[in-house]
């Protein structure tokens, strides 16, 4: 079996000593990396001058090699704020009115995936497999092609895929669907995301199902499949379960008083749906006054991308709303919501969220989710917390017993909140324990190890 070779544009780089803070995705990549020994590459965060490029930076940890590289103030502006965040992410989030096209950022985003491909090239071996990640790095392995690479490349997009109608307004999509043509295998988080690629390929007679989930387009054959990603259950069950000994946790626990406690947790990004949130929850204090002084929303919410207008512009509109909201609600004693807008680590998240009675999810647009998925791990089974989740969120396809709700129907989601807020405990119990079975079953590793078996058994491309 060859090494596998992880490709994404940001590299959860181990800290000294251990790798405390990484998300599930990073666990479990690393663990299959350590089982067969491998390389991960990407951008190291970094810019350097505009001049020759530098040298990649190497790490070795154990089996692992993380292969480094500096981006130019030029290419992160096009590549990264230009193409991959103002073009991709938007339209693949259905937000056309967002979307800022520019052949400079176009280009700058095809040339640093060639820049990456001629990077990456000489570090692979014959039987290795590569595995690339996300929307910033759809061209690669038609780069890697174009070089003569013949190994077995996967790609899975973490966000979703919209529908031809909202992908075809954007000038290259042809190429963006045309780039997918060259991996052996292409992963979505939901059949709704593969049937929308689907649809993508039929619409312009570009390419057709030619059966056993196999897309024949552009001259080439290769698989598509749906590969929902999970996060490490037991893992986080556990480190929840320990996390309300820990001093932010009990300090948390103790401000509380008798309040129940109504949590979220997003990067600040607008396919959150945050502003929607609060206002519903504005609408459920307003319609249930019993509540009034007797809850308290925690929306914890680090800075993204905050280079980017549409990121910085929401960073203002969210403060004012939560501000105005404590202003027009909060009494002397009481203040609705506590708004932090700052990162805070997973294991103080893990006990915050056990002591949330309501986890309010309710994205506009999601690939997955994996706090909806965080928050249900973290729960006491003997008194969990109820789930609010957005329909729209490529979670909601797997956690059917949360409380569903559509996020634009705002008074449907307060509803939603004060329900949640009256659920019977035994309610709670048997929605709780579907939903965790599902999450133990389908957890990231068992997501990675899928991922790779379909991968390695993909017909190889030829071309
Ligand atoms: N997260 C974190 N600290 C924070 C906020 C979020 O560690 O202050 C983590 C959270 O636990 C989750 C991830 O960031 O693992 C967010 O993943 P999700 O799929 O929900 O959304 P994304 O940010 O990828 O769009
Ligand atoms: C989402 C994307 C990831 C991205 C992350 C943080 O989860 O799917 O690819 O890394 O957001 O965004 P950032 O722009 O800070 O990398």
């Amino acid at each position: 079996m060859g090494r596998l070779v992880i490709v994404s544009n940001r590299v959860p780089v181990p800290e000294k000593g251990g790798a405390a803070g990484a998300g599930g995705l990073a666990v479990a990549l690393k663990a299959a990396l350590e089982d067969r020994g491998g390389i991960w590459m990407g951008w190291s965060g970094k810019t350097s001058g505009e001049d020759e490029p530098q040298p990649l930076s190497h790490q070795q940890q154990g089996n692992i090699t993380y292969a480094l590289t500096d981006l130019t103030d030029t290419d992160v502006e096009e590549y990264y704020r230009g193409f991959a965040n103002r073009v991709l992410w938007p339209i693949c989030h259905y937000r056309l009115d967002l979307a800022e096209y520019g052949r400079k950022e176009m280009a700058g985003y095809f040339r640093v995936n060639r820049f990456f491909a001629h990077r990456l090239a000489p570090l692979i071996k014959p039987d290795d497999v590569v595995w690339v990640h996300d929307y910033h790095l759809i061209p690669l392995a038609a780069e890697l092609r174009a070089m003569g690479l013949k190994n077995r490349i996967g790609f899975f997009l973490h966000i979703p895929w919209p529908p031809a109608d909202v992908l075809f307004t954007m000038p290259v999509h042809e190429e963006i669907v045309r780039s997918l043509s060259y991996y052996d295998l292409v992963g979505f988080q939901t059949d709704h995301d593969l049937e929308n690629f689907a649809g993508c390929l039929r619409r312009e007679g570009i390419g057709y199902e030619v059966g056993q989930g196999r897309f024949s387009a552009y001259g080439r054959i290769f698989k598509g499949g749906t590969y929902a990603i999970g996060i490490e259950t037991a893992a986080f069950a556990n480190f929840a379960k320990k996390a309300s000994a820990n001093k932010t946790v009990r300090r948390a626990r103790e401000s509380l008083q008798d309040r129940s406690l109504i949590i979220g947790v997003d990067r600040l990004d607008y396919s959150k749906g945050i502003t929607q949130r609060i206002d519903a929850f504005e609408r459920f204090v307003l319609a249930n006054p019993a509540h009034q002084g007797h809850v308290t929303y925690l929306q914890i919410t680090p800075k993204s991308r905050s280079e980017v207008p549409e990121y910085e512009a929401m960073q203002s509109m969210v403060a004012e709303q939560a501000g105005r909201v404590n202003g027009a609600l909060g009494t002397v004693d009481w203040v609705p919501i506590r708004y932090v807008n700052r990162s805070v680590g997973r294991h103080i998240l893990a006990g915050l969220y056990r002591l949330g009675k309501v986890g309010l999810v309710t994205p506009l647009r999601d690939g997955m989710n994996l706090v909806a998925k965080e928050y249900v791990a973290a729960q006491d089974p003997e008194d969990p917390g109820v789930l609010v989740l957005s329909r729209f969120a490529g979670a909601a396809r797997e956690l059917k017993q949360a409380l569903l709700v559509n996020p634009y129907d705002i008074e449907g989601t307060a509803n939603a909140i004060a329900r949640a807020l009256s659920m019977p405990l035994e309610e709670r119990q048997e929605r709780w324990k579907t939903m965790i079975d599902q999450l133990l079953e389908h957890d990231v590793s068992s997501w990675c190890r899928v991922f790779l078996e379909d991968l390695t058994a993909s017909p190889v491309q030829t071309c």
